[in-house]
Parts: structure tokens; C-alpha cells; sequence
């Protein structure tokens, strides 16, 4: 995620700005860049680099930076547009007289951009930010207000979530921000203001703290109080300034204690910023451009292979699921490892899926290159914008679930999901396979996915419960049928990777194939029940592990009786469709890993011997 430092105040802004980005680069970024007011020239110094940091401060300070008491700065993870120095933040207005820096994304960025065109404006990058402060301007222009009142006009006429901060050379002493969907903090000093995406870049200056909440703006103005509005509606809200009691290390973590949890917590927003833009319920619209600009290549597709390593390759085990069922396409999926080294049939016609995370897994680029060497059309299914995967591949998708740093991936997994539903639900609907009412029912379910999630979420302390009392087992099984198969394979690997307790996932209905002569009293099996796909098949394994003395740990839907009354253990999801319900029966699965590793004083965020992005063989 993007990570923003402003400052205005009586001190020289560039070395709180580098120390706040500093500060900010736990976050994940692929560039970074700062915008400077010289009192001098009375112009904004603006320098960006794509890289790190210190490529920024040495790019800086080979042109010298200004004595400034304005300024702000900006790390950037890139959603629209590729890494490079000219996509950086912070944008300035083709005037010159605006800079901004944003998080997030402007759904309608394009047809505010068609607009900005006709009126004249030009664009360098290829972001939504870009357009974001020409519109400002163009505001400020054409309703001959201050920058306030132009964010605010603006801002009412944009669809997406941002967090902004944007100041005017043409008025020196003013800062201004904006929040929906996006955090931004104000570290309140002495006569001094200080802005970021949370409170690490400011905590050494300041304990105050005000927390901007979604929809309000603050107009921050040197000599005088911070005044906060809404932005909807112009009403005055009082600040609310609190004392910071957190360490720095918490703040990163976003108060959790560890990376791999702050993610598991996140998935209700992931999925969010998945759909932004791209499921609109209310029109029946699915749009993703990779995939409306190739929809005949993908309609009149023979097959369709997917392949990926670890967890991707489990979402495309989902996938194979979805697709099939949803538009009958048929569907292969394979481990990338395996289908670069054989001599694999490729069609013209097959669309190749290559599903990473990272975007730097050298298996599945290998295996990228073969597919495309054999004439495919390889379709990426990526986290990281700006990845070799994304520009490997001829078209795609970003799962825009924001930077993964613990290694076991979590949001990773269901955003890909999420993606793949979406594009099954496309690709139904156009040939004809789903009917119209059960799209709409489909598209809603989708919508109202990230809260049900947050509702399994709820579980957290009952899955710490019985983390406990199974955290020294040395073996674990994991079961589920049909598209929760895949979701038992990626429990058991999550386990694995981060407790080292051995684990295996099965399809239910092959336990008594040869799983099954494993089971005693001291195997705690973890067996995926929900009232869809061969329920009453999966409770006679149930009933086939209870009688040999396992111990069943199993996730239900709400208000399971059956179930409830043989397991041991039994964690509620809500009612969902079928296809839907491994967003919602990983969750658990997630959360039960997590803390029999942490019991078991394992690093969770850095799994011995594992790496996050695997670019080697
Ligand atoms: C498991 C995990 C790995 C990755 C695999 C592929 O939690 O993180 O199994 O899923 O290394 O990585 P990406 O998705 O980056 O290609």
C-alpha cells in the first residue's frame, strides 16, 4: 500500500518527509518521489525516482533540495500505470501550481480524463492521480474558488477511495487532505501539522494525534486551528485529537502483532479494492479490461489451462472449479514446475491463466514464456503491478489486494479468487450459460462477500481456543469436497509452512483410499462441511473419523445441527453459494495456523527456510 508524509509547519519539511518515508517503507512500494515548495522561485521542486528510498535522496541531492516549510512525499505501490519515474507521486496540475499525492483508486478516471482532454489538459503518467489534480484544477478554474473548495467540489464527482494531500503555490500557507477508503493520520505539534498514512512517520515529533475519518477533509492553515468538514455535505466536525500510546512497531503492524494477521484481517478491504470498479451489481456490469478487450479470445477459448505454484496453484484449483461450472469451459490446472520441464500440448486457442502473487516466481514465468512460444495467450492473474509476470503476460488482471509481507500468503489467495469468480461470472454470462437472475444473484452474493467475511473473522478467539489444545499434534489432515478440496490443500499448507507441523490435505471421499489408516486419537482432522456440494457424504467421513477416534474440527454453515453434534470443535460461516464458500471457509483455516504457530513460538511472518517471492528454481 501507498504510503503518504506531508508537512506544514516552521521546520525545513525534507528531512521529516525522507525520515516519514523511511518510516513508511514496511508498507511494500515499488517508487518514490517528494514535492517541495521553494520559497525562492515560488514554484514546487519536484523530484521522483521508481526504486527505493535512497535512490529518491540521491536523486535529490544531486539537484539540491530547497529550504521548504511545505512539502510532502510519497512511496508508491503501483495500481494504475507501471512502476517508473514519470507514474510517481507526488502529480503536478498542468499549471504547475497543484501537487497531490494519493492512495487508492478513481474508478472514473478515464471519463474524467476524456472530459480534461476536451478542455485542453495534457497528461505525462498513465495514473488516475494525474487526472485527479487536473480535475481539482480544472474546478478551481472553472468555479474561480480556492483549493478547498475545489477538492471538495471535485471530490464529490469522483467514484473510488483515495487519501489525498495537495497543496497550491499560489497559496503557501495552506495544506490540504481528503480521505474515502484510504487511512490518513494529522500529527498535531507546535504551530506545526504533520500528515502520513498512519503515525510512524510523525511519532517522534508528536503524541497527538488526529485520525481523519472517511468522507471528511481537513484544510490545514499555518497560524491558525485545523478545520475538518465533510465532504459531502459541508458540516464542520470537531477534531479529535488523541494521545498515541503506540510503540512504532505496533503502528506498522497496524496494532496486530504480526504481519500475517494485519493481512488476515484485511481481506474484507482486499476484496473490496478487487471489485473496485469492476462489479458494478446495480448494472449487472463485470468489467476488467484484459478482459473485455480480449473477450472473443476468451469466449471462443477450447480450454483453458492455469498454472501457478503453492498457493496461486491452489486458486486456480478453485478456479477449475468455478469456470467449469459457471461458463463450461473446460479447465486444466498444473503446477508451473511441472508444465515448463514437459512437453506439454499447447493450442493456439487454449488461454493460458498464470496466477502469482509476487509476480517473480521464476517457475511460473518459465512456464509463462513456453505457453507464449507455443503461440498461447497467456492472461496474468498478479498482485504486484509492475512484476515481471505483469509484463510478461499479453493481458491480465491485478488482484489489488496491497502488499503481502508475511510470506504465507492469505489476502493473496482470496483476492485471486475473487478475481477468478469474476471473471467465471463474465464469461457465463456471455455465452449464455448462467441466466440472467441468477447473475444478478451472483453478482450481489459477490458484493456482500467482504462482510460475511468479517463476520467469520469473529471467530478469531474461538480458533485461538482450540489452537491450544491441538498446537503439540504432530500430524494434521485436512478435508473437503468439491471446491472446498482446494481450500483443505491450502489449510494444510499453511499449517505446514508456518507451524512445521506436518499436515495433508485430501478430498474427503479419498480418505478411505488410504488417509484413513492414519487416524487415532491424536490426529486432529479439520474437515470442511458446508451444507452445499455432497454434505451428506462429507458427514459419513465425518462419522467414518469420529468412530476411529479423530478429532474433528470442523467449519460449518450457520446454524448446522448434523455436524455440530459429532465434531469436536465446529466453526460457523454464513450462508453463501456454493462456488462463494471457499472465500469464506479459508478464513478459519488461516486463523487456526496462525495461532497454533505462534504457540508454538514459530516465526509466522518468516517461516524457516521459505522466501516470499521465489525466483529461483
Ligand atoms: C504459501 C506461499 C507460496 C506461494 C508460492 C507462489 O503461503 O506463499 O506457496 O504461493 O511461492 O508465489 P507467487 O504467488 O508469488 O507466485
Amino acid at each position: 500500500m501507498c504510503g503518504i508524509v506531508g508537512y506544514i509547519g516552521h521546520r525545513d519539511a525534507y528531512p521529516i518527509i525522507i525520515k516519514g518515508l523511511q518510516r513508511l517503507e514496511y508498507r511494500g512500494y515499488d517508487s518514490a518521489g517528494v514535492a517541495l515548495y521553494n520559497e525562492e522561485s515560488k514554484r514546487i521542486f519536484t523530484v521522483k525516482t521508481k526504486g527505493k528510498v535512497q535512490d529518491l535522496i540521491d536523486k535529490v541531492e544531486l539537484n539540491g533540495s530547497p529550504f521548504t516549510n511545505l512539502g510532502m512525499g510519497h512511496t508508491r505501490w503501483a495500481s494504475h500505470g507501471e512502476p517508473n519515474d514519470v507514474n510517481s507521486h507526488p502529480h503536478l496540475s498542468n499549471s504547475g501550481n497543484l501537487a497531490i499525492i494519493h492512495n487508492g483508486i478513481i474508478e472514473n478516471y478515464e471519463a474524467l480524463k476524456t472530459m480534461l482532454k476536451q478542455e485542453g489538459f495534457t497528461f505525462k503518467s498513465d495514473t488516475d492521480t494525474e487526472v485527479l489534480v487536473n480535475f481539482i484544477e480544472y474546478v478551481q478554474q472553472k468555479e474561480n474558488v480556492k483549493l478547498g473548495k475545489a477538492v471538495q467540489l471535485a471530490l464529490n464527482q469522483v467514484v473510488g477511495a483515495y487519501a489525498i494531500v495537495i497543496f497550491d503555490v499560489s497559496n503557501p500557507d495552506e495544506i490540504v487532505l481528503a480521505r474515502l477508503g484510504s487511512p490518513l493520520a494529522i500529527g498535531v505539534g507546535d504551530d506545526e501539522y504533520f500528515i502520513a498514512s498512519d503515525a510512524t512517520p510523525f511519532i517522534d515529533y508528536t503524541k497527538d494525534a488526529i485520525y481523519l475519518e472517511d468522507e471528511e477533509m481537513a484544510i490545514i492553515k499555518r497560524g491558525t486551528a485545523i478545520q475538518i468538514r465533510k465532504i459531502g455535505d459541508d458540516s464542520i466536525i470537531t477534531p479529535n485529537v488523541q494521545e498515541l500510546e503506540f510503540s512504532l512497531e505496533q503502528i506498522e503492524k497496524g496494532g496486530y502483532e504480526h504481519f500475517m494477521l494485519k493481512e488476515i484481517f484485511e481481506q474484507p478491504n482486499a476484496i473490496q479494492d478487487t471489485f473496485r470498479g469492476r462489479l458494478l451489481a446495480d448494472k449487472g456490469i463485470i468489467r476488467m479490461a484484459g478482459v473485455d478487450d480480449n473477450i472473443d479470445r476468451f469466449l471462443n477459448a477450447k480450454r483453458i489451462l492455469i498454472i501457478g505454484c503453492g498457493t496461486s496453484w491452489h486458486a486456480g484449483l478453485v478456479a477449475e472449479y468455478i469456470i467449469e461450472d459457471l461458463a463450461r469451459i473446460p479447465v486444466e490446472v498444473e503446477y508451473a514446475s511441472e508444465f515448463r520441464y514437459r512437453n506439454p500440448i499447447i493450442n493456439k486457442d487454449d488461454i493460458v491463466i498464470a496466477i502469482s502473487q509476487s509476480g517473480e516466481t521464476a517457475d511460473t514465468l518459465a512456464a509463462i514464456k513456453l505457453a507464449k512460444a507455443n503461440g498461447a495467450f497467456v492472461f496474468g492473474v498478479c498482485n504486484v503491478v509492475g512484476s515481471s509476470i505483469a509484463r510478461e503476460t499479453d493481458a491480465g488482471a491485478f488482484t489489488h489486494a496491497g502488499p503481502e509481507i508475511g510470506v504465507a500468503s492469505t489476502k493473496a489467495f482470496t483476492t485471486q479468487i475473487t478475481v477468478l469468480v469474476l471473471l467465471a461470472l463474465r464469461l457465463g454470462k456471455e455465452k449464455g450459460v448462467i441466466n440472467t437472475t441468477d447473475y444478478y444473484k451472483y453478482l450481489y452474493e459477490m458484493m456482500a462477500i467482504p462482510d460475511k467475511i468479517a463476520e467469520v473473522l469473529e471467530s478469531n478467539a474461538f480458533l485461538e481456543e482450540i489452537a491450544a489444545i491441538y498446537k503439540d499434534a504432530t500430524n494434521f489432515l485436512y478435508l473437503g469436497r468439491g471446491y472446498n478440496f482446494p481450500v483443505a490443500l491450502e489449510g494444510a499448507l499453511k499449517l505446514k509452512e508456518i507451524s512445521y507441523i506436518h499436515a495433508e490435505g485430501y478430498p474427503a471421499a479419498e480418505m478411505k483410499h488410504g488417509p484413513i489408516a492414519l487416524i487415532d486419537e491424536q490426529m486432529p482432522i479439520v474437515v470442511i462441511a458446508t451444507r452445499k456440494g455432497h454434505y451428506d457424504k462429507v458427514v459419513s467421513n465425518i462419522q467414518e473419523i469420529k468412530s476411529r477416534k479423530g478429532k474433528i474440527i470442523a467449519v460449518v454453515m450457520k446454524g448446522d445441527t448434523i455436524v455440530k453434534n459429532i465434531a469436536d470443535h465446529t466453526i460457523e460461516i454464513p450462508e453463501t453459494f456454493e462456488a462463494l464458500t471457499p472465500l469464506l471457509t479459508t478464513i478459519p483455516l488461516q486463523l487456526l495456523s496462525y495461532y497454533i504457530a505462534i504457540m508454538r513460538d514459530c516465526n509466522v511472518d518468516q517461516p524457516r527456510n521459505l522466501a516470499k517471492s521465489v525466483t529461483i528454481e
